[in-house]
């Protein structure tokens, strides 16, 4: 089967306290949002790329790929999942219903071929419906309990060796994933991510371990983070 990928852009990003949303800040001369579509353009597998983008979006017509005839765009939701859906649903008339769709965030400039070669891989003659790249907790994990005065103590220590954090990409089939956000969507099901529409319809897909400098830049002291991860000739 073929391959696409949507890449939702349209959010804005308030947790970096920015002036403009964290796709569009600088990160070595560029787009953070460049160096991410850089990464999936110069993929191979990938027939096209839905960018998902605010449709009062003054910044994207600088990008470097604002041209670029392997872009399709559609546009953003109020919410992540809302944003995906309508970048499934302007794959309709070219993408196959077993067709694989990698759905990655444009707030993760550090991914690398690698990360996509192993997720296809991890692909091949399974039964999975899909893979997403995930990296296991390092840290001894939590659960804490909120205080009437603010404070938040701790409950008890989590087990942590089945816990993994969920990156991206997530690839799914075209149309499984799409059916699984619309019914999550309709029943008011929360879905944080792709795989957890899956699971909606108790589907399950694989984890695969991926690096983890494949970081999404939240905060302001993340784009630091990913501007040393991406020292030029990485
Ligand atoms: O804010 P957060 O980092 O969780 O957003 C994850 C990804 O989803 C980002 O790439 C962001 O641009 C995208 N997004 C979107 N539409 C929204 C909210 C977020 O495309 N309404």
């Amino acid at each position: 089967s073929r391959c696409w990928a949507v890449v939702p852009a349209a959010g804005v990003g308030s947790r970096m306290q920015a002036e403009r949303p964290k796709q569009y800040l600088p990160l070595h001369g560029r787009y953070l949002m460049d160096h991410t579509l850089e990464t999936l353009l110069g993929y191979k597998r990938f027939e096209q790329l839905v960018v998902v983008l605010s449709e009062q979006d003054p910044y994207w017509c600088d990008s470097e790929f604002a041209g670029d005839a392997r872009i399709i765009r559609a546009p953003g939701g109020s919410e992540r999942c809302y944003s995906v859906l309508n970048g499934l649903r302007a794959l309709q008339d070219l993408a196959a219903a077993d067709d694989w769709v990698a759905v990655h965030d444009v707030a993760r400039p550090c991914l690398r071929h690698s990360d996509l070669d192993a997720l296809f891989g991890a692909l091949q003659n399974t039964a999975a419906c899909g893979a997403i790249l995930a990296s296991p907790t390092r840290d001894t994990m939590k659960r804490g309990v909120l205080h009437a005065d603010g404070t938040v103590a701790i409950d008890h220590t989590v087990e942590r060796t089945q816990l993994w954090h969920a990156l991206t990409p997530q690839v799914f089939r075209y149309q499984e994933l799409t059916q699984a956000l619309e019914y999550c969507l309709a029943h008011q099901l929360e879905v944080t991510d792709e795989a957890s529409a899956l699971e909606q319809r108790q589907r399950s897909a694989l984890l695969v371990e991926g690096r983890a400098d494949n970081l999404k830049v939240t905060r302001p002291e993340d784009l630091a983070l990913a501007g040393l991860y991406l020292t030029p000739g990485k």
